[in-house]
C-alpha cells in the first residue's frame, strides 16, 4: 500500500523530471558552425598523395565557380563542405570547395588521433553525392554513382 508521503515524493520527482525536460528543450545546445571538422589542410601531412590528387579535381576548386554575389545565395550550399554555408575561422574562409570531409565525414577527432575512426566514412554513400549532384543543381548533367565514385581521387597503389 502506498503512503501519502511516498505519493508526494513521487509527484515531486515527476515534476522535477518534467521541468528538467522542459528546460532541456527550451535551451537546445547549438553546435558551432563546422564543429568537428578539421578541413583539408589538416589531412595533408598524413595523406599527402591523396591530398595532391584531390587538389587537382574540380571539387577542390568548386567555390571558384561562384562569384561573390552567388556566394551570398543558396548556390553556396553545394559548393562548400558541411551544411553551415560559408564558415570563417580567424578571418579565413575554411570550407570552400568539396573537401575531404564532404565525402568522409567530419574528421577532426581522427586528424587529432588517427586511430580514432568513429564516424569516419570510408566509402561515401550514393545519397552523400546526390545531395549536390541532383536536378536541384542549375547545371545538372546527370550522375552515375558507380562510374563517378572512382573519380573522387585515385587511390594510392598498394
Ligand atoms: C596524423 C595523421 C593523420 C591525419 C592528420 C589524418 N589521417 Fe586519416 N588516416 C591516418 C591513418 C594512419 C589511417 C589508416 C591508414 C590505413 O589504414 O591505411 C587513416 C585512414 C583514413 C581513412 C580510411 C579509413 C578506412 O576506414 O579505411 C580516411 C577516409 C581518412 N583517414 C580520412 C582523413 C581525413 C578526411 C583527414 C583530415 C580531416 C585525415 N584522415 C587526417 C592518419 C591520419
Ligand atoms: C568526392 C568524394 C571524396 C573526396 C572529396 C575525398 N575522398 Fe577520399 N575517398 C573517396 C572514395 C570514394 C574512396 C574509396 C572508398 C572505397 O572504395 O573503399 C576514398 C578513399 C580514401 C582513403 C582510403 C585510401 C586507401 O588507400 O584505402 C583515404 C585515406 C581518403 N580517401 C582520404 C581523403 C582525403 C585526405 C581527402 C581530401 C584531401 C579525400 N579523401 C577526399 C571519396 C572522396
Ligand atoms: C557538397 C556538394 C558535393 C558533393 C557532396 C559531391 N559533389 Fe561532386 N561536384 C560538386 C560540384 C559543385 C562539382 C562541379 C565543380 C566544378 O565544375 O567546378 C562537382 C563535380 C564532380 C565531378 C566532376 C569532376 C571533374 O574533375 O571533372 C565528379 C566526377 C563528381 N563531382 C563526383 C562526385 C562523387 C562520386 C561524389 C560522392 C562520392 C560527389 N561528387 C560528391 C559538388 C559535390
Ligand atoms: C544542389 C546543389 C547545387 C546548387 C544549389 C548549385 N550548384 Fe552549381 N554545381 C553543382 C554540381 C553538382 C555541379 C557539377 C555539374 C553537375 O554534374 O551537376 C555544379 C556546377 C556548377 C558550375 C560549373 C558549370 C558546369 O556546367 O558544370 C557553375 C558555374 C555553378 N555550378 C554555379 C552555380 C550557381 C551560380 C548556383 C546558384 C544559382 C549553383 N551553382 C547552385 C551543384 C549545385
Amino acid at each position: 500500500m502506498r503512503t501519502k508521503s511516498s505519493t508526494v515524493t513521487l509527484a515531486l520527482a515527476v515534476a522535477a523530471l518534467v521541468s528538467l525536460g522542459v528546460l532541456a528543450r527550451a535551451t537546445p545546445r547549438q553546435a558551432a558552425p563546422g564543429e568537428g571538422y578539421a578541413w583539408a589542410d589538416a589531412c595533408k601531412p598524413c595523406h599527402a598523395d591523396i591530398y595532391e590528387s584531390w587538389s587537382h579535381t574540380k571539387h577542390a576548386r568548386a567555390i571558384s565557380r561562384l562569384s561573390s554575389g552567388d556566394q551570398q545565395k543558396e548556390c553556396i550550399t553545394c559548393h562548400v563542405t558541411g551544411s553551415d554555408g560559408k564558415i570563417d575561422k580567424d578571418g579565413k574562409f575554411v570550407n570552400g570547395g568539396i573537401q575531404c570531409e564532404a565525402c568522409h565525414g567530419a574528421a577532426a577527432a581522427h586528424a587529432a588521433d588517427p586511430a580514432f575512426r568513429t564516424g569516419l566514412v570510408r566509402k561515401a554513400a550514393r545519397e552523400v553525392c546526390e545531395k549536390c549532384h541532383s536536378a536541384k543543381s542549375p547545371h545538372f548533367r546527370g550522375f552515375y554513382y558507380e562510374g563517378m565514385l572512382a573519380l573522387s581521387h585515385p587511390l594510392p597503389k598498394k
